[in-house]
């Protein structure tokens, strides 16, 4: 099994470099995926304008820490809209074009699409959502009652996904990545998660959360929920997200 990851690291060189898509001149993949023209997304409220706990980094930082133990209270839609901006908000897009967004991104690739497991949060039917990070809105996916369930299943059981408020699942679309790095791509679709999920432990103190890093998980069970091809589009890493005493 070590040989694997050996291989992986040898094979994704730079020297081994071929030369890439966008090298040979073909067009750069959407920033983000399509949906359907007649999909109703979920406004969520402008996140500037939601009012969260002044936090001093120091404190932040030296606070933060993986939670398992949730209250059960629900989350707001503006909460959720604050710790989506926090981890995937877009900022700026400049002309060439790609999104500058909150967190850092290898060459500004940014190949993550965000799904919510919504357990708890006010004004959110329970479900498997898309964040549409472009247009800071929702967009439900799957709000078949049992998805929770079968989420929490496919995470190894682990009782931080049933308890939480909302589990973000971050999948990479590795072809937004490899376009312009090829196979070197995916070390940076890894690298690039972790910059996400630590904002959002970050960020999670300031609404009066805790979150808990999620990297055990059945990848086809998991991808199969979401209805990715585990190919193209694959699940990277989850995060649980819930209410802590105060
Ligand atoms: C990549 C990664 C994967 C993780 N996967 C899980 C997980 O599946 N389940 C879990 O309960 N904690 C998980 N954690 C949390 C770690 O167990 C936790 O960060 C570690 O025990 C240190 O504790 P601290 O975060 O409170 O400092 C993960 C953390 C990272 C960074």
């Amino acid at each position: 099994m070590t040989a694997i990851g050996r291989e992986f690291l040898e094979k994704t060189k730079y020297k081994y470099a071929a030369v890439s898509d966008q090298e040979l001149g073909l067009p750069q993949p959407p920033l983000q995926l399509t949906h359907p023209e007649d999909s109703d997304p979920v406004e969520l409220p402008a996140p500037k304008q939601v009012e969260v706990k002044e936090l001093p980094l120091r404190e932040a930082i030296d606070n933060r820490k993986s939670v398992r133990d949730y209250t059960g209270e629900s989350l707001t839609l503006g909460e959720l809209s604050f710790l989506l901006w926090c981890t995937q908000g877009v900022k700026e897009v400049t002309q060439r074009p790609v999104t500058i967004r909150t967190v850092p991104s290898a060459g500004a690739r940014h190949a993550f699409e965000t799904y919510l497991l919504v357990n708890n949060v006010l004004g959110l039917e329970p479900g498997l959502y898309r964040y549409l990070a472009l247009e800071h809105k929702l967009l439900p996916v799957n709000l078949v009652s049992g998805v929770s369930e079968q989420i929490a299943a496919a995470a190894g059981g682990q009782d931080i996904v049933a308890d939480s408020a909302v589990t973000f699942i971050w999948s990479a679309v590795a072809y937004r990545m490899t376009w312009r790095y090829g196979e070197r791509g995916y070390r940076y679709l890894f690298l690039d998660a972790g910059h996400v999920c630590q904002n959002l432990y970050l960020a999670v103190q300031a609404v009066g959360c805790g979150a808990c890093a999620i990297g055990f998980f059945d990848d086809d069970a998991l991808n199969a929920l979401l209805t990715l091809d585990g190919v193209e589009q694959f699940v990277v890493y989850l995060a649980a997200v819930g209410k802590t005493k105060k």
